[in-house]
């Protein structure tokens, strides 16, 4: 009797053959839900931080700058805070430093798709002023937060303020840049090198040498921690 017309190999195209054949489907799910959970969790996070009260930072800006490409990067690169372009477009370096950033990326064969990007404060500071200390120390426990959520290998802190809020202030980013240092956040730690921001870079060109030591040092950490882009 013909129950059904599909036959075997029809049903395991329906599947996933990966599923199927997976000696381990419980890990999988454990994956989707662990995928859902960090969504769910920067959405939460989000949300907390549009909650912020008293903030000139808020009051100020146009939109919210949360973050921008691939959650479950290994790589985390950190700016200093949305300027114009990016208070309009609710996205982090999308103005000229972000495509400086893009390129700074694609020297090393990464495309900004491929990496996790935000910023200290998440609210564009007015006429582009840098975030005060205050500001800096309230913003970096979201940042911590979101570090925390993203999980990633390595961090990479772009500018003066990402070194501060995450290292202190005792550091000069002169001396600071391209040495790997150590960030721990709840017992976790997380590689962490510091490099000019990609905005300092547009106002003295003769310092990307100095970024292209960082950007081949990141890339030799991306191959020998065997990090999957
Ligand atoms: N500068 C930053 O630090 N972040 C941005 O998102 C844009 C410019």
């Amino acid at each position: 009797m013909i129950i059904n017309d599909k036959n075997q190999n029809d049903i395991f195209d329906e599947m996933e053959i990966d599923y199927v054949f997976s000696n381990n489907p419980i890990n999988r799910i454990h994956k989707i839900d662990e995928q859902e959970n960090k969504t769910q969790l920067l959405v939460d996070l989000e949300k907390k931080i549009q909650n912020i009260e008293n903030c000139e930072l808020k009051k100020n800006a146009k939109k919210i700058v949360f973050s921008d490409g691939k959650q479950d990067s290994k790589i985390m690169i950190i700016g200093e805070g949305p300027g114009q372009k990016e208070d309009e477009q609710g996205k982090p370096f999308v103005g000229e430093a972000g495509i400086l950033l893009n390129n700074m990326l694609m020297a090393i064969n990464i495309r900004r798709e491929q990496v996790y990007i935000t910023n200290v404060v998440n609210y564009r500071p007015p006429n582009n002023r840098k975030p005060e200390p205050k500001e800096v120390t309230r913003y970096s426990e979201f940042l911590r937060e979101h570090i925390l959520i993203i999980n990633p290998t390595i961090l990479v802190l772009l500018g003066s303020t990402a070194m501060e809020a995450l290292l202190g202030y005792k550091l000069k980013i002169t001396k600071a840049r391209g040495i790997w240092k150590e960030v721990i956040i709840k017992n976790k730690v997380y590689k962490t090198i510091v490099s000019f921001h990609p905005a300092y870079l547009l106002r003295q060109p003769e310092q990307k040498k100095f970024s292209w030591i960082d950007l081949k040092e990141i890339k030799k950490e991306i191959d020998r921690s065997n990090i999957k882009i």
